[in-house]
């Protein structure tokens, strides 16, 4: 059996969101404000779109390859083959890389900044990258003052995430770049800047068109940080800690720390680690005596035993810190804070993954990164807010489909107990699209490997690495080893306690080698095969890395009339229980509704490109949830499974979605034909879908009906029903309205209008119950469920009447006057009785009085081109989402109007 035990981690130089800071707290620290600082410069840039004529294509990273490439030298194990930086300076003829250029016209901007999620929708753009412009060179440019104090120190500029091929220069002179968009990465600005003066950083992106499968924004979408050091301290990332040996009495914390003399000359340095729970020390490491050359660095280690240590887990997410000084001389000289859990990890080919010692289910969904109408311009209360909801459904676990996430996730992920499968690329050597990381890989996979990794390597949440999405290679029983081989190999390197995996779509890569050239094996869609790979892996662990790809529109339900071809799959079609690993793997289930869904056809009770929510549709590859749930049941040696996908995102509107890419999703040839020629009738309608309909979640993070299918499994402590689909269907009186009920009880009694119609038990491997006679009479719909027998839930839907009023509703009325903290209100449409009234759509208009400002808008239609950005929007099946930011401390009044209903007002403090 193979048995990757392995240990904690974690590192964070902040803690961003106060709720979740309590265990981490370190009172009793020095101030160290004078030996290292992390400042924050988001504020007060400068952005212009388009290149000056004079650049002319000669920044294409093509022809500055050369004077890139050296940025990332401390990532490369061997660089012999590393070009030089060249002499002198690059694009000293261009404006805007110069400190004198007058940029007092370009627009102002706070970063992280997304400008392409500002639009407009147009229709001729692909659905498949949210027909949203991303691509096209910009610059944004800002100026910094620098203290004369600073002389001596090091200055760095790290950045975050900025989307794509950045370049940049400081006071006109060209510092380097890193052109992966999804890679965190440090720029040493010492040699360029001056200081006791002003200072002028001009950065350019360079998105390229056809680069991605979904939308993958633009702009520098991340936090960005001056750091500044004494030239001896800790590295970039420079610090491992793991916990090799966990009790319950005490467990062993080792410790990594790179130090650096960045200093011209030779040192002697004293390494001390104290460890801190609860704002407490707890135990302190061995002091080391580093000899440090100048130029060079030198690891120090130490390991010490925490006594009774509280372990990071998935309810009780507990984290440490490691504090550690550098003194030189006596002096200190430097301070780095390393947060992370003590826990340990093992995936296990028998028994899936043991949490502790303690086999957890991993019930996981895939996310990709952007945030919904504020695009991807990163804000942690807004990722926060969809863990939350994750959360709230049962899930643990999280995968960053297909890239490096931002830091603050894995932030919020410790805090919350989430686990992470860490994901570097949705490709290796092979494409998917024209200008995909395909053309970066032989340059720089090794470098955004090890970036990922030396970053994220302390976090407890991060459980694995995931080497690849879907890649090309999972074919070639040659190329396809080397490379995972080699990818893991990098990884292991730089974190010897997680395991590698890979998410595979091709049912061959589970056989060819490329299953033994990482730890895990991932299974994208292919529950039929998860029983026929353990008896061929034996001593394989293996996760389902992404699965289900149901689809669904909130609050859409869709019947069957003779006219209505488009949707002819009935929802009585019986489960498939054959199991049979087929296309792949699966054998292809008739309730799994294929492509044939498209229809631009508008019919009763249908609206045009949306997908009923009966939750028993997807394309041709997907499976409903139920199926996987039963798979991972019959299978327990699979680890869990990763939904694809929590929240609804830009592009990929699949099925309405005519991207090629879609086609690498099919073994068969002949499916795959199909697949293309409904692919080309698709083409020639006017699609106006721009977001998926994967989510469990919509893109404004209203749950859809499959969060409580997923719900009632996740968490059978929980008791809750949930009935759908909502009962005001005036058009279908007398007709049948199928009814399903989402519970956590074994058993449910379905009654309308007082009327009982049948009480139902689960059987084996069914999730859902089902009434799909029940023949539609306005009024109320309502279940009571029941668990061993005894009562355990209800739910109720009514008929709604005429709508008259709306409602707002906040997540948090009390927030935050930090110009980043939000309040996502919820505006609901009622009728007299407050019940929602389930179609409405009414054009509704959000103000705000305060110190306050709505950033954007949304309602969860795929098919919408509104503007994120207007404080208008028309509701959507009964909902629509406004997020307002404070800007200021005070009382913030939010107004919603919509003519002829009763307004709605809402009040937030923010402090
Ligand atoms: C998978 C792919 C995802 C997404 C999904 C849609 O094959 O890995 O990125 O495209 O299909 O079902």
């Amino acid at each position: 059996m193979k048995n990757i035990v392995l240990s904690l981690i974690f590192v964070s130089l902040f803690c961003p969101i106060a709720i979740y800071a309590q265990v981490v707290k370190t009172k009793d620290k020095p101030n160290t404000k004078s030996v290292r600082e992390r400042i924050s410069i988001n504020n007060e840039w400068r952005f212009q779109k388009d290149d000056p004529e004079e650049v002319a294509g000669s920044l294409d990273y093509t022809k500055i390859r050369e004077w890139v490439l050296p940025s990332s030298a401390a990532f490369l194990k061997d660089t012999s083959a590393l070009p030089k930086k060249p002499e002198g300076n690059l694009a000293s003829n261009v404006s805007y890389t110069q400190s004198g250029f007058n940029d007092a016209d370009w627009r102002k901007v706070d970063l992280p900044h997304d400008w392409a999620i500002e639009g407009p929708f147009m229709q001729e753009y692909s659905g498949k990258t949210g027909k949203l412009k991303y691509s096209g060179a910009v610059w944004y440019r800002k100026h910094l003052t620098l203290p004369a104090s600073d002389i001596g120190r090091r200055v760095y500029l790290d950045i975050d995430g900025a989307m794509s091929y950045t370049t940049v220069w400081c006071n006109g002179q060209f510092v380097g770049g890193w052109p992966y968009g999804y890679s965190s990465f440090r720029l040493d600005l010492t040699n360029y800047v001056r200081l006791g003066g002003d200072n002028v950083l001009s950065i350019r992106l360079d998105n390229p068109d056809k680069s991605s499968r979904w939308y993958p924004g633009a702009g520098i979408y991340r936090n960005v940080w001056l750091v500044k050091t004494n030239p001896v301290h800790v590295g970039q990332w420079g610090t491992i800690i793991t916990t090799p040996k966990i009790s319950a009495e005490s467990a062993t914390v080792a410790v990594n720390i790179t130090v650096q003399n960045d200093g011209t000359k030779p040192t002697q340095a004293l390494v001390k680690t104290q460890i801190m729970f609860n704002g407490k020390p707890v135990a302190e490491l061995p002091i080391r005596t580093l000899e440090l050359e100048a130029g060079r660095s030198v690891v120090a280690t130490a390991e010490v035993d925490v006594a009774k240590p509280q372990l990071w887990n998935t309810s009780t997410p507990y984290r440490y810190i490691a504090f550690t000084t550098v003194e030189v001389g006596g002096k200190m000289i430097d301070s780095y804070e390393t947060v992370f859990g003590i826990r340990s990890i093992a995936f296990t080919a028998n028994n899936g993954f043991l949490l502790n010692g303690k086999r957890v289910q991993l019930n996981g969904v895939c996310n990709h990164h952007d945030l919904g109408a504020l695009g991807t311009a990163f804000n942690t209360r807004a990722a926060q807010r969809q863990l939350e909801i994750l959360k709230e459904m049962g899930v643990n676990a999280l995968r960053t489909s297909h890239n490096p996430p931002a830091p603050e996730v894995l932030d919020l992920c410790d805090a919350m107990g989430i686990m992470v499968m860490d994901e570097a690329y949705d490709c290796w050597k092979g494409n998917k699209t024209k200008n995909g990381y395909h053309l970066l890989f032989d340059d720089w996979n090794e470098q955004d490997m090890r970036a990922l990794v030396r970053r994220d390597r302390n976090h407890p949440s991060v459980i694995m690495w995931s080497m690849g999405n879907e890649v090309k290679e999972l074919e070639d029983a040659v190329v396809g080893p080397l490379i995972g081989a080699r990818l893991t190999a990098i990884a292991h390197e730089e974190d010897p306690t997680r395991p590698t995996t890979l998410g595979s779509n091709k049912p061959v890569a589970s056989y060819n080698g490329i299953q033994k050239s990482i730890d895990v094996m991932g299974q994208n869609y292919q529950r039929g095969g998860y029983a026929e790979f353990h008896s061929k892996n034996p001593t394989i662990p293996l996760v389902g890395s992404e699965t289900s790809s149901a689809l669904s529109s909130r609050g859409e339900y869709f019947f069957q009339t003779p006219e209505q071809v488009s949707t002819q799959i009935s929802v009585t079609d019986k489960p498939d229980k054959s199991d049979k690993r087929g296309k792949r793997g699966q054998k292809k289930s008739a309730k799994i509704q294929p492509f044939e869904v498209i229809s631009s056809v508008k019919t009763e009770g249908r609206a045009d490109f949306q997908i009923s929510s009966y939750d028993l549709y997807g394309p041709g590859w997907a499976i409903i949830p139920d199926d996987e749930f039963a798979a991972q049941e019959k299978n327990p040696h699979v680890a869990g499974e990763f939904v694809w996908t929590g929240f609804d995102y830009i592009g990929e509107p699949t099925p309405y979605n005519a991207d090629e890419t879609n086609l690498l999703n099919f073994t068969d040839p002949k499916e795959k034909a199909r697949m293309a020629k409904e692919m080309k009738e698709l083409n020639k309608l006017p699609v106006p879908s721009r977001s998926s309909y994967f989510g469990i979640i919509d893109l404004a993070g209203f749950k859809k009906d499959r969060f409580y299918l997923y719900q009632a499994h996740w968490r059978p402590e929980l008791p809750m029903a949930h009935l759908l689909p909502h009962w005001t269907r005036p058009e279908r009186v007398g007709q049948v309205v199928p009814v399903f009920l989402y519970t956590s009880g074994d058993e449910a009694e379905l009654f309308l209008n007082g009327k009982s119609l049948g009480r139902k038990k689960k059987g084996q491997y069914e999730y859902r119950l089902r009434w799909d006679d029940v023949v539609y009479a306005p009024g109320e719909l309502k279940a009571v469920a029941y668990k061993k027998g005894k009562p355990w839930a209800t739910d109720v839907v009514k008929t709604a009447g005429t709508q008259i009023a709306l409602s707002l509703e906040a997540d948090r009325s009390l927030i935050a006057a930090d110009n980043k903290d939000l309040s996502y209100i919820t505006l609901t449409i009622l009728d007299k009785s407050g019940t929602m009234v389930p179609q409405s759509k009414n054009l509704v208009s959000f103000t705000v009085i305060g110190p306050g400002e709505i950033i954007a808008t949304d309602n969860g239609d795929a098919t919408s081109h509104a503007s994120f950005q207007s404080p208008q929007i028309k509701a959507y099946n009964g909902l629509a989402l406004a997020i307002i930011r404070a800007i200021g401390p005070g009382k913030i009044t939010v107004t919603a109007k919509s003519e002829g209903l009763k307004e709605a007002t809402i009040m937030l403090t923010s402090r």
